[in-house]
């Protein structure tokens, strides 16, 4: 029997997917997201349990999604179409990859705005523009609020990820995570060992680490559990159409684990990088979104060498994000290939002109639209907790019952070639009754407060 492939192609190897997948997963989420949740949310307890998401929902998720994403083969609103009909069950379950796809279009137009603010800090960096003016933690606010350059960098952007996107996964993506990621990772180690020598990383592991129960409140487990999802690109098909481009006999629990590690290591190595700088600087652990942004530069400003460094460094978060916001297209640009008939250009640029149309509401909302609110947050606000909170969750949730309750047993054995059985029966534990009953405790919590808040 011949393998079947996907029409968009197939990795090289395990390792590529996992390099395309780590590309997906590390992003602004890791290294700008996590860190100021984790600080805005009391440090300690909100960290533990954001781990124990990503350990018992998140990755027994992430295999779900690649499982399906390889069996079916094609973009996710395609894939969840032909493996419903496959099991005889109903259409509607290709909802799963509508909402998906919306998801990510919807993270893309946001994720472009800060995703800029990191391209204009590199060139600043770089330009000797930023590290040498008095007040650095201020040039942050200086760049949010002009509506102007904002704009232009959010533009900019978007072409980069568009630009990608047209030329199809392998000639646009495999080169780039190959080596940045790797790079990547290097430069946060080194500049842990930076930490080190600033007399703040002690702190910075007490505050990351030391368990605060009294910190936990419902928002903080809320957060954690949509921050899981988002940091591991899950719950909206970016993960499973990745896996359709995964060859036919790599074992995928060893895959998805690797992800799932490699991401929860970059995450913590960059919050002990920031927090050590904000305790040595006396800098606002609950700073928000700007977090990344006030701290990093200063450091860069103290060390020698720092233009250098700190210009590196930015261009390495814009990659990071690059990789993610690239996966963020994926599924709604495969979707039109397959199903309309587009090429890659011209899907890219159905996808990418809205998306970077509601990214210039993202990028003023910072600004002269900041008095345009929905339910009390800015634009930009507004769509990362609609996405983060509700519809990824929500998305992961269906995925997980999809696995666990719909598709045929035989189907998901074959599919993952199961040889230990007892390992198989436990995730198969956890995707029926775990990962569905904890979304929908959180979720309902959330439905409870609102209610109640009247
Ligand atoms: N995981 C990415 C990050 O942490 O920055 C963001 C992301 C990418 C979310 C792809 C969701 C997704 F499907």
């Amino acid at each position: 029997m011949t393998e079947k492939k996907s029409i968009h192609g197939v990795w090289l190897g395990r390792w590529t997917f996992i390099l395309a997948a780590t590309g997906s997963a590390v992003g602004l989420g890791n290294i700008w997201k996590f860190p100021y949740m984790a600080g805005e949310n009391g440090g300690g307890a909100f960290v533990l349990v954001y781990l124990l998401f990503i350990a018992a929902i998140g990755i027994p998720v992430m295999l779900a999604e690649v499982m399906l994403g390889r069996r079916g083969r094609k973009s996710p609103i395609n894939t969840m179409k032909e493996l419903a009909k496959s099991s005889d069950a109903s259409k509607l379950w290709g909802g799963i990859g509508w909402m998906g796809a919306l998801s990510g279009f919807l993270i893309l137009s946001f994720y472009s705005v800060i995703a800029g603010w990191a391209v204009a800090y590199a060139v600043k960096i770089i330009g000797g523009s930023l590290l040498d003016q008095p007040d650095i933690p201020a040039q942050f606010g200086a760049l949010v609020s002009d509506p102007v350059s904002t704009v232009l960098w959010h533009s900019l952007f978007m072409l980069m990820v568009m630009f990608v996107v047209a030329r199809g996964i392998h000639k646009g993506l495999e080169t780039s995570v190959n080596i940045l990621m790797p790079v990547l990772f290097v430069m946060l180690l080194g500049l842990l060992g930076y930490a080190a020598t600033t007399g703040g990383l002690g702190q910075a592991f007490t505050f990351m680490f030391k368990f605060n129960p009294e910190a936990l409140t419902a928002e903080a487990i809320r957060s954690a559990l949509g921050h899981s999802f988002f940091t591991l690109s899950l719950g909206m098909g970016a993960i499973m159409a990745y896996g359709a481009y995964m060859p036919q006999n790599e074992s995928l629990g060893k895959t998805v684990v690797t992800i799932g590690i490699l991401d929860t290591l970059v995450a913590i190595v960059a919050g002990l990088v920031i927090f050590s700088i904000v305790f040595a600087n006396g800098l606002e652990t609950a700073a928000g979104p700007s977090l990344m942004f006030k701290t990093l530069p200063l450091a860069f400003s103290q060390m020698p060498g720092g233009v250098v460094l700190g210009g590196v460094f930015f261009i390495l978060v814009t990659f990071a994000a690059w990789t993610s916001a690239i996966s963020l297209a994926e599924p709604a640009v495969a979707w039109m290939v397959e199903t309309a008939g587009f090429s890659r250009v011209k899907a890219a640029l159905a996808i990418g002109i809205p998306v970077w149309a509601l990214g210039l509401v993202c990028a003023l909302s910072q600004n002269i639209l900041s008095d345009v609110t929905i339910l009390g947050s800015s634009v930009l606000d507004f769509l990362d907790k609609l996405t983060t909170n509700i519809m990824l969750p929500l998305g992961g949730m269906l995925i997980a019952i999809f696995t666990g309750w719909v598709m045929r047993r035989s189907h998901v054995v074959k599919e993952l070639n199961v040889k230990n059985f007892a390992l198989f029966n436990m995730w198969i534990i956890v995707i029926r009754f775990v990962a569905p009953a904890g979304i929908a405790y959180v979720m309902g919590y959330l439905i409870y407060e609102w209610a109640t808040k009247g």
